[in-house]
């Protein structure tokens, strides 16, 4: 599935230079990019530039899925990093929606973006961000992230890591395809560290219950059931 491999040195944000220049891209391009001077997190915030990590923005135009499969194929590649870093041996957990979490803090984030019509089809664009080899975070964020060398004194070969996540992910792509998020969902459920937790959902503290078919949290308030399919999640512990 990825034959090309974009490697620039650097960019604003691998996101948006596909986004700008997908008409030239085929399906399935990755674009990696050594430092990031504009990285992009959700909900408009700033993805932090730390060197000798991962920074890489996957174009899927569509061929394969449907808009609706958007938020859970996010998910899913989520759960496939989640899962080649657990080969590793790395003692990583999912934070819904599709943060990577090592020791209670993070290492990666995904930041998945639709745009417009390219030839008549849509296009999504997953950007993937890893904190690898960088010795530690800078100061005002070091609560809540971190990086693979810090928590566990190792150096990782970040191109195995690459190709790893993305064998990993043409894997079980066609599976993800045919049964949706639901075929993967017994193994998201088991990593995912919100479950049977007490959590704050855009302010709103509720008791996060399951994950349904399609990926949602379900919640409970005030003896309520509640699904959420966005938002903003902090755990309390
Ligand atoms: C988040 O957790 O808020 C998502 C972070 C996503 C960061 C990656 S790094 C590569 C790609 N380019 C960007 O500008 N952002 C994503």
């Amino acid at each position: 599935l990825f034959k090309e491999f974009i490697y620039i040195d650097e960019v604003d944000s691998t996101n948006t230079y596909v986004k700008q220049n997908q008409q030239h891209f085929k399906n399935a391009t990755v674009v990696y990019a050594e430092r990031q001077t504009q990285g992009r997190g959700r909900l408009s915030r700033r993805w932090v530039d730390l060197e000798k990590g991962i920074k890489m923005s996957i174009l899927l135009k569509l061929l394969l899925l449907d808009l609706e499969k958007i938020i859970p194929l996010t998910l899913f590649t989520g759960l496939v990093i989640n899962r080649v870093l657990r080969k590793y041996g790395v003692n990583s957990f999912i934070k819904w929606s599709n943060d990577i979490y090592l020791n209670g803090k993070k290492i990666c984030g995904i930041l998945s973006e639709l745009s417009g019509e390219v030839e008549g089809l849509g296009s999504i664009i997953i950007g993937i961000g890893i904190n690898v080899n960088a010795k530690s975070v800078p100061e005002d964020i070091k609560d809540i992230a971190t990086t693979l060398k810090a928590e566990t004194s190792q150096d990782f070969d970040r191109t195995r890591l690459i190709i790893d996540i993305l064998i990993e992910f043409e894997r079980d792509l066609s599976n993800f395809d045919k049964y949706g998020f639901s075929y993967f969902r017994d193994e998201y459920k088991s990593f995912c560290i919100n479950l049977g937790k007490e959590i704050l959902i855009n302010g709103e503290r509720m008791l996060c219950r399951d994950i349904g078919e399609n990926g949602e949290l379900v919640c409970e308030k005030d003896g309520k059931i509640i699904e959420i399919s966005s938002g903003e999640v902090t755990i309390r512990f």
